[in-house]
């Protein structure tokens, strides 16, 4: 079954094909990072004018790559939520229109599901259950996978969510946007040497803006503070919280197979500590390619695939849900 995948929840431009839901045919990103980068972080109405721009070109070259054409598609999916709501609405009409004109079901798919199905791409064998931590700009979750699409939310982020975090920090000490990738690197020159608050709750959720409001303020008192030192810091306080909480959660539902996803999860530091826990708590640990971790087209086809042979379809009603949450 070939399904095409459409996402422009935030600043990518992205349409892809993929046979099963788990073998790309085609994954074309068109990234607008060039555009917002000037403005240090995501401008609404420049993303959404940017997509519809780009969209019609990006489905095009995705067709073209994957060989096929519209008839020999099964299923249209599109990311309707989380997002940007003007950024959504040019992928959910945009699928509405192909699904209408082509006659084939249109399938709404959930952002952070598309996450998740990143690694049923990277990785062929995985299946649920197991445990996902969903680390990206827009969230912070860690949930119990039953099955392709039954889930247990455990714990998540009380305020902002850790690429945010990483993203404010970086935009402060002054390496820009998007800017963990940029902590990522600088991180590596040097040492976790700086001691930063973090917060507690009884239970699996997360909390990030007290770290990001203590770097903030190191930084803001001392401006010749070292800047690498504090990167390595910050990203191994929100590190050791990450790793605590998915071994809690681990121990809670005794299923040691972890799965990590989102924009973070390409993150050097947070990996290897991951991959860590393979030796110290026999864990097995799963994390997407690099380009499936940051938001594409193709992860949602995965999804949608998932959604579509569980009887998930949706009708030319389909509107955006800029809040759309993983489960209602
Ligand atoms: O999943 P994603 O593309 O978009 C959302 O759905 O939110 O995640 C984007 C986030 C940004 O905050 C970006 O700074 C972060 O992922 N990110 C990273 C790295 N690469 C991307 N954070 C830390 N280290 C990285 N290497
Ligand atoms: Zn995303």
């Amino acid at each position: 079954m070939l399904v095409l995948g459409i996402e422009t929840s935030c600043d990518e431009t992205s349409v892809a094909v993929v046979k099963d839901g788990r073998e790309v045919l085609s994954n074309i990103i068109s990234s607008q990072v060039p555009i917002h980068e000037r403005f240090g972080g995501v401008v609404p109405e420049i993303a959404s004018r940017n997509h519809v721009e780009a969209i019609s070109n990006v489905m095009k070259k995705a067709l073209k790559e994957a060989k096929v054409t519209l008839s020999d598609i099964d299923a249209v999916a599109c990311t309707y939520g989380p997002g940007l709501v003007g950024a959504l609405l040019v992928g959910v009409s945009y699928a509405k229109a192909l699904s209408y004109a082509s006659n084939k079901p249109l399938v709404g798919t959930n952002h952070i599901e598309g996450h998740i199905a990143a690694n049923y791409i990277t990785h062929k064998d995985l299946k649920p259950p197991f445990i996902a931590l969903i680390i990206s700009g827009g969230h912070t979750h860690l949930v119990y996978i039953k099955d392709y699409k039954n889930f247990e939310i455990l714990g998540k982020t009380r305020d902002d969510a850790i690429g945010e975090a990483f993203d404010k920090v970086a935009r402060v000490i002054g390496l820009g946007y998007p800017g963990g990738p940029k902590i990522d690197k600088l991180a590596k020159e040097g040492s976790a040497n700086i001691e930063l608050p973090t917060t507690h709750f009884d239970n699996l959720d997360f909390s990030f803006s007290g770290i990001k409001t203590a770097v903030i303020n190191l930084n803001h008192k001392d401006s010749n503070i070292n800047k690498a030192d504090l990167s390595a810091s910050f990203e191994k306080t929100v590190t050791d919280i990450l790793i605590e909480h998915t071994l809690n959660a681990s121990k809670k539902l005794n299923i040691n197979t972890i799965v990590l996803a989102g924009g973070v999860s390409a993150n050097s530091y947070i990996r290897e500590k991951f991959v860590e826990l393979e030796k110290t708590n026999n864990m097995k640990i799963y994390y997407p390619e690099p380009v499936l971790c940051t938001d594409n087209a193709a992860m949602i086809a995965s999804a949608g695939y998932y959604n579509y042979i569980n009887g998930v379809t949706s009708g030319l009603d389909l509107n955006a849900e800029p809040n759309l949450k993983l489960l209602n």
